[in-house]
């Protein structure tokens, strides 16, 4: 009896592992999946998204801006666990602490500089001050942020993510707009419910 309990048990592990080690989105039976409402003969434009043209001579924003090539905008990248997206940031901005629960991401600083850092499961923060060429690397799920400390000059970087749909969880927009109780977030945040609903009260905007 209890070999076999040991065995369920080894299998069980030995699945999670399994699990574990697959770092994409799972692998598709076909080269590509097409969506049904694409009709006509397949070319060469299904494969392609256009949608970064509009980053071509336009002016920087003036608030942080992403611009994504994911599974959403770009329905050839089903299944082939890979997407883009762009940032821009202009001075003084930040993109806020933030997760993707289905990918690691690799940013590429093209312009500027920019403070980044994730924090992992034990706690621990990782910072760096990346400046124009470099790369760095967020682990798969772990909260993250970038910011544009220069007074002066924006920064543009390209991420690319190890999935189709990496999501994005905010950690500011997933607490404090998402009408989760008010006691619930005072007990969490160890403060009173005013306290709470002054914070909510930015985002109502
Ligand atoms: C708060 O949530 C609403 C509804 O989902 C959304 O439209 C709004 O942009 C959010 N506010 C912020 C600051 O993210």
């Amino acid at each position: 009896m209890a070999s076999k309990l040991q065995f369920l048990l080894l299998l069980s592990f030995s699945y999670a592992i399994l699990q574990l080690s697959m770092a994409g989105d799972p692998d598709i039976l076909s080269d590509f999946i097409v969506p049904p409402n694409v009709g006509g003969p397949l070319d060469g434009n299904f494969f392609t998204f256009t949608g970064m043209r509009s980053l071509v001579g336009a002016p920087f924003p003036t608030t942080f801006k992403v611009l994504k090539a994911s599974m959403a905008e770009f329905p050839a990248l089903n299944g082939q666990s890979v997407s883009y997206a762009v940032l821009q940031f202009p001075s003084g901005s930040v993109n806020p602490p933030h997760t993707h629960p289905r990918a690691s991401e690799l940013l590429f600083v093209l312009m500027g500089s920019l403070d980044v850092g994730f924090v992992d499961t034990t706690n621990k923060l990782f910072t760096q001050k990346l400046q124009q060429g470099d790369i760095f690397v967020f682990p798969k799920g772990l909260v993250h942020f970038q910011f544009n400390s220069d007074a002066k000059s924006p920064a543009l970087a390209l991420s690319a993510f190890g999935s189709a749909s990496a999501g994005t969880v905010s950690v500011p927009n997933t607490v404090f707009n998402s009408t989760i109780d008010d006691q619930v977030l005072a007990l969490s945040f160890k403060t009173d419910v005013a306290t709470i609903q002054k914070i909510k009260s930015g985002f109502s905007g």
